[in-house]
């Protein structure tokens, strides 16, 4: 009778193929939605145009800044590139970000992040260097241009005061100013799966697709000119942040959504907004599993019927513990190990059914992020009229680097739904800094030759 109770909660996780057929459906929907200027106000997948135009082509050369801030770690780089021989040189040191600083004002974040800049300078020995500088500011950006952006609102876990509505560059250059130390000129502001799409593009020219499975989850590609209402010209391509985070803040996925989904995003910083990224990220799926746990030890199929305050406390299923717990090598004593580690007490048949609604959440989680990426790779290969789609898509995330089954179970799914399209996914070494600094040198260059 408890196995009966367990199976039925997991099988509210377990998608069928019509289902995800839907999803991609859904997808595809939304992406063609947010391009037309009608719709676009509207769009719950945002389809953010990014003024980046086209690939590194190996001529980039110089020395640049970058900053990377929106997922588990912020970081400042310094970027050298030699042009011709594609090599890259890359020195950079990750900074906390204090919960009470995401949280706080806008003005304690982004002198923060200048006080990080100037301690990094220092570090390197380049006090008082004037370098041009690329941000990777990973949370929707409306631009006009590629150096302006404008938060439109915070996701994942920010919330910093007074942001919404304005231009994070001129935050930072005011930020800058107000230090009074040095002088930088920033060239661009990029989302990181445009940054991560950039790194890998500098490898592969055929790389045309940027995906994030990390604390937060996104997409970028790119996109016919001709297809991008928003933007004057019908020549060539630029890259859309889709930000497809927000897929379902219109209610299209209610029929896939379970309670545990709905509380999650009920005790999240930003409730009813990015509903696909708390089905799919980093930063939901643990507290998706401790929901389920809640409830399983609620009706008494777990933890002798005992709710832990442990239990009660969010957060404590970082990826890296699903990732732990769901690695086939590991006995079940090593699960209950860690889960002894997060103070859960269990027995060896409440390690076995932990271990089940990890892989059932995460399995979900990477069929989503397949049934999105087939709808965007069937789009691309439509608005080309080809028969078949060779195309590579640059991949970055603590989700897909350390989970163990995560990106086998995304491609998987992509084979199924794009059959069509022959993807081949590219992990990106070197973080979406690289593609940022890139960015940043072609702006350069074309400020350079307009004068
Ligand atoms: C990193 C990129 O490698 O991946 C970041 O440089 C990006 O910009 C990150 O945000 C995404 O992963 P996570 O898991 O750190 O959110
Ligand atoms: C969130 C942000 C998005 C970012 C993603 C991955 O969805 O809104 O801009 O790309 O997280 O970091």
């Amino acid at each position: 009778a408890q196995r009966k109770q367990i199976d039925k909660v997991l099988a509210l996780f377990r998608l069928t193929r019509e289902q995800l057929v839907g999803v991609r459906d859904k997808m595809r929907v939304e992406l063609e939605y947010g391009l037309k200027r009608d719709t676009h106000p509207l769009a719950t997948v945002k389809m953010l145009p990014t003024y980046v135009c086209g690939m590194p082509d190996g001529t980039e050369k110089g020395k640049f800044l970058a900053l990377d801030l929106g997922g588990t770690n912020f970081r400042v780089l310094l970027v050298k590139i030699r042009s011709g021989r594609r090599s890259v040189r890359m020195y950079n040191k990750i900074f906390a970000i204090p919960l009470e600083i995401m949280q706080g004002t806008g003005e304690e974040l982004f002198d923060h992040i200048v006080q990080c800049i100037a301690d990094f300078l220092d570090y390197m020995g380049l006090k008082g260097a004037q370098l041009p500088l690329g941000f990777t500011f990973s949370f929707p950006c409306r631009q006009e241009s590629i150096d302006k952006g404008t938060l439109i609102e915070w996701t994942k876990g920010f919330k910093a005061t007074d942001c919404e509505g304005e231009d994070v560059v001129d935050m930072l250059r005011e930020a800058i100013k107000r230090r009074n130390e040095f002088d930088l000129d920033i060239v661009a502001v990029v989302n990181d799966t445009v940054g991560t799409m950039m790194t890998c593009g500098y490898e592969d020219r055929n790389c045309e697709v940027g995906l994030i499975a990390g604390t937060g989850s996104n997409m970028c590609y790119m996109e016919e000119m001709r297809n991008i209402e928003l933007v004057e010209g019908d020549e060539g391509k630029m890259c859309i942040n889709t930000e497809w985070g927000g897929f379902g803040d219109n209610g299209c996925l209610d029929d896939i959504r379970t309670q545990y989904d709905k509380e999650v995003d009920e005790g999240s910083l930003n409730p009813g907004k990015q509903r696909y990224e708390k089905m799919t990220s980093g930063m939901y799926l643990g507290e998706i599993v401790r929901q389920i746990l809640i409830d399983l030890t609620k009706q008494g199929l777990l933890f002798r019927g005992q709710i832990s305050e442990r239990l009660r406390t969010r957060g404590i299923f970082e990826t890296k513990f699903l990732s732990q717990i769901e690695s086939d090598r590991l006995a079940l004593l090593q699960v209950r190990r860690i889960l002894q580690q997060l103070g859960l007490d269990s027995t060896c048949e409440d390690s076995i059914v932990v271990k089940e609604v990890c892989g059932a959440v995460s399995r979900r989680a990477a069929e989503l992020y397949g049934a999105g990426l087939a709808a965007v790779v069937e789009k691309r290969r439509e608005d080309q009229g080809f028969e078949h789609l060779k195309i590579t898509v640059g991949v970055d995330g603590t989700l897909y680097k350390l989970h163990p089954h995560f990106s086998r179970i995304l491609q998987e799914t992509v084979k199924e739904l794009a059959p069509r399209c022959d993807v081949t996914f590219m992990l990106s070494e070197d973080g979406s800094g690289k593609g940022a600094a890139l960015i940043t040198a072609v702006a350069k260059r074309l400020q350079q030759a307009r004068g």
